[in-house]
């Protein structure tokens, strides 16, 4: 053992091709499963398609960089299953296109934050963050409250989302704009964010 240690430590290039070995192996090991792993792609219990309002708020959400500061992604680490409650699971992102998992974190993660605040809170929070929590450094989002939803381009969204696989009814896109009719885009936001986690296992 001590000889071919130091017989690998003193050559470059076999340390080289070695560290290049066992990286390789190591990354095989991390992706090859989830590739054929059926719970990392199929949906986890419970998780369906957005409903039209939650798709809209979810799109205003990458529109508008949410995801610069917070990620959407629970790891398998004691102090986080702690704060947030379960780490997240690969199926509860299926419908997510694109997946907002991130790893920046200037605000704290979402994955978990349904239910955790009332609606109106989210309202006064995402108009005027530093009425609520004085010290933040959240932009607002004044414009959210006074811009409308678009039905027609909602039911648009999720006609292309069918077109993908995602397993909208023809009717629940028929009914989409009349549900979202009359909502702003900080209604659309609040839903979206009130139905994250909803699927979460139970416990830490
Ligand atoms: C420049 C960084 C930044 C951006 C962009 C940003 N946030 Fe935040 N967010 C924060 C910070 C920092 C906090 C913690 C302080 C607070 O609660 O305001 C926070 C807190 C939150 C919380 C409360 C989370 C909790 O568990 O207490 C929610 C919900 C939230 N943000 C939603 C959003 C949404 C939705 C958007 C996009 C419309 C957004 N944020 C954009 C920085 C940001």
């Amino acid at each position: 053992m001590g000889i071919a240690h130091e017989k690998i430590e003193k050559n470059v290039g076999l340390l080289a091709v070695l560290i290049a070995v066992a990286v390789s192996l190591g990354g095989l090991a991390e992706i090859v499963p989830l590739m054929l792993q059926a719970e990392a792609i199929e949906p986890a219990p419970g998780v369906e398609p957005y409903p039209a309002l939650e798709l809209a708020g979810r799109d205003v959400y990458v529109r508008e960089g949410c995801y610069g500061c917070h990620s959407q992604m629970v790891r398998t680490l004691r102090f986080e299953t702690e704060r947030y409650g379960h780490y997240s699971l690969a199926g509860e992102s299926v419908y997510d296109r694109p997946f907002q998992w991130g790893s920046k974190r200037t605000g704290p993660d979402l994955a978990r934050v349904g239910g955790r605040y009332s609606d109106d809170w989210h309202r006064v929070h995402l108009t005027d963050p530093r009425a609520v929590v004085p010290e933040s450094n959240m932009p607002a989002f004044p414009w959210l409250a006074r811009t409308g939803v678009d039905g027609g381009s909602v039911a648009m969204r999720m006609k292309a989302l069918q077109r993908l696989g995602d397993p909208y009814s023809d009717a629940q896109i028929a009914a989409a704009a009349a549900e979202v009719a009359g909502k702003t885009e900080l209604d659309a936001v609040v839903a979206y964010l009130q139905g994250l986690g909803r699927n979460a296992p139970k416990g830490n």
